[in-house]
């Protein structure tokens, strides 16, 4: 069974509520019956009724009869979702106007529904920017305790057995924070060391990433990865992490053993954690072009309820393998 049949079938034993906020965009709507027909969650969709079931026909969808469908211009909780937005937010401007203005775009709806408890995660960006499906959840579902950065980890799928858990290796932070400070570093290397667990299953070794080994070169920018990897620790300290470590270094035996000799996590690390995020998304592009890995993700992490971000090449399988991580993240949560 491949890595996301895996995922799919655990996320089944947690019946999860996942909306989706696109629900009458094709892929998101056939993706919803497939996730209906085999069990993986339960669904719902945002958009029009009228619109969804005429569609629904038109695909030739039989389970999308089972979505919960809202309707973003008559909700049936709209008092409710309003008055938890204006204590939220009321202090960054949110009236009860504005707030029933921003329901009206499925985006924020899916996001409060989400705080609201009325959903246990979200996927949704067929058809958006990361940016607009990010912006509503860090207003209103924010981050977890202890947390206060948002990033977002790719489970790369190597063709080459010999690195990472055979094969298999998670990649962090390639989507969402473009210049974290040493503590927001930290955090992402613990949230990452719990994604790894909770979705790709396996116990991390985390190396955390630089141009240099071990002081082999001195820069603040190397400074700050020192200090994150210190800071890691300490919010952790049962977490396998080490750094300053180069690439090669953190996943090559041999030279892990020359350049950090003693280092548990040189040249075995399972999990890379990139200084920013311009690093962490060129990275995971190239390995998934050059080496033909499968790039699954990102993985949202450090929200305080999971919401997921499609890329709008998404196909509908990948929308199906995307609801059924945020099920299992739900059930973390
Ligand atoms: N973690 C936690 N909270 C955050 C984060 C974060 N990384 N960034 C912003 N916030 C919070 C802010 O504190 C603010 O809260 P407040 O309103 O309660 O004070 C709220 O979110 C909005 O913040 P803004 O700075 O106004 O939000 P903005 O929309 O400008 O930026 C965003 C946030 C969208 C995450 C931005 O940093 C971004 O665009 N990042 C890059 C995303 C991207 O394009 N990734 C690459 C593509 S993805 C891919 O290739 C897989």
């Amino acid at each position: 069974m491949n890595f996301i049949e895996q995922v799919k079938e655990k996320a089944k034993q947690f019946n999860k509520t996942i909306v989706l906020a696109e629900g009458t965009e094709e892929r998101n709507l056939k993706a919803a019956d497939i996730i209906l027909r085999e069990g993986i969650a339960k669904i719902v969709l945002i958009g029009n009724p009228e619109e969804i079931h005429h569609l629904a026909s038109e695909y030739s969808l039989e389970h999308i009869g089972k979505a919960q469908i809202v309707d973003p211009m008559n909700i049936p909780d709209e008092q409710r979702y309003i008055d938890l937005m204006v204590s939220l937010r009321g202090h960054k401007g949110v009236t009860p106007e504005v707030a029933a203005k921003q329901l009206q775009d499925p985006l924020y709806l899916a996001a409060v529904m989400v705080k609201a408890g009325d959903a246990d995660g979200e996927v949704s960006g067929a058809d958006h920017a990361t940016a607009d499906v990010l912006r509503p959840a860090l207003q209103y579902v924010k981050t977890k305790p202890g947390i206060s950065v948002v990033s977002g980890a790719f489970i790369m799928l190597l063709r080459d057995t010999m690195f990472g858990e055979h094969g298999m290796m998670v990649f962090a932070d390639c989507a969402v924070t473009p210049n974290p400070t040493a503590q927001e570093l930290a955090q992402i290397a613990v949230t990452t060391g719990r994604t790894t667990r909770a979705i790709a299953g396996f116990d991390p070794r985390i190396a955390m990433l630089s141009f240099s080994t071990k002081g082999s070169a001195k820069n603040e920018l190397v400074d700050k990865v020192v200090e994150a990897t210190r800071l890691a620790k300490e919010m952790d300290p049962a977490l396998q992490i080490d750094g300053e470590l180069q690439a090669d270094a953190a996943i090559i035996p041999g030279i892990g053993a020359k350049k950090a000799p003693g280092s548990k996590i040189a040249g075995h690390a399972n999990v890379l954690v990139f200084p920013s995020l311009e690093v962490g998304n060129i990275a995971y592009k190239l390995v998934q072009r050059m080496a033909h890995a499968e790039a699954i993700g990102p993985v949202l992490q450090g929200m305080a309820a999971p919401i997921n971000d499609l890329s709008r090449g998404c196909s509908v399988e990948d929308i199906v393998g995307l609801v059924a991580i945020t099920a299992c993240q739900a059930s973390e949560a």
